[in-house]
């Protein structure tokens, strides 16, 4: 095999599910996963701090020979790109505007964006949304990280805590004389509770709301920039993992976001 070596970042194991994307669209391809789960949560740092963090962990990937960097995490994603791109000389694909696209594909009413609290303060979500003529709300939801990160992802407190943040998030919504039709999730983690949140909208909103992430999206904007890739038809890849914290528990729990086991996860350190 001789793919692209693609760097995928994200502040812990939720970009996993973009990498689970990338796999079959670029089976060819070299892959170097960092989570930077000493530093993680990002979504409740500041812009100063996530984008100096986002930069050392892109800096790491390139000096491992990626030549294209995803970067998988919203908040870095959001708050961080003017600084990532600045920082290299290889392609930076983020997930905010694939994300959006996806929103807009999938609704001509307006949109409920939730995320971290840092990626909900930057309105990067919705700046790209306007420009593609949609409206949006947004709503952050800071205690879903560490619930997904504890693995409660079918816990009654869970689904406590999300559908007191999805009345909030509808309240807010029809206050401002919008009726959602479609929930964006805009933070890695969100995704392993989509089948809860499909449910308690289904429940909560008169009108069907369609729950997406931007995870897809961002594969086959990536893709988009390998045309030779060819639909997988193998079972292995080259897959290289890193972690800044307990590789164990990355392990334990990056499955869940891979839909497959992990090799071995080595450790790093980049510091504070
Ligand atoms: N990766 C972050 C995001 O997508 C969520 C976890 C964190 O706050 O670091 O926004």
């Amino acid at each position: 095999m001789n793919g692209p070596h693609i760097g995928v970042f994200d502040s812990g194991f939720g970009g996993l599910t973009v990498l689970r994307a990338l796999l079959p669209l670029i089976p060819e391809a070299r892959y170097t996963y960092l989570g930077d789960t000493a530093r993680l949560p990002y979504g409740a740092k500041s812009r100063q701090t996530i984008a100096r963090y986002a930069v050392s962990s892109a800096k790491f990937l390139e000096d491992q020979g990626a030549e294209m960097l995803v970067i998988a995490c919203n908040t870095a994603s959001a708050l961080a790109m003017d600084e990532l791109k600045a920082s290299t000389t290889l392609p930076v694909l983020g997930v905010i505007e694939p994300g959006a696209e996806a929103a807009a594909a999938a609704t001509s009413n307006s949109v409920l964006v939730l995320a971290t609290q840092a990626t909900v303060q930057s309105h990067a979500y919705l700046h790209a949304l306007h420009k593609l003529g949609l409206q949006a709300t947004e709503k952050a939801c800071p205690l879903l990280v560490p619930l997904v990160e504890e693995g409660w992802i079918d816990h009654t407190v869970t689904e406590q805590v999300a559908r007191i943040y999805l009345t909030e998030a509808l309240d807010e919504a029809h206050a401002a004389g919008l009726t959602p039709g479609t929930a964006l999730l805009g933070c890695t983690h969100y995704p392993l509770l989509r089948p809860l949140f499909t449910r308690l909208l289904a429940e909560m909103n008169p009108t069907p709301v369609t729950v997406i992430d931007s995870a897809e999206t961002t594969a086959h904007k990536a893709a988009a920039m390998f045309p030779l890739s060819q639909p997988a038809i193998q079972s292995s890849f080259q897959l290289e993992f890193y972690a800044t914290d307990s590789t164990q528990k990355f392990q334990a729990l990056g499955s869940r976001f891979l839909g497959q086991p992990l090799p071995e996860v080595k450790l790093l350190d980049l510091g504070g």
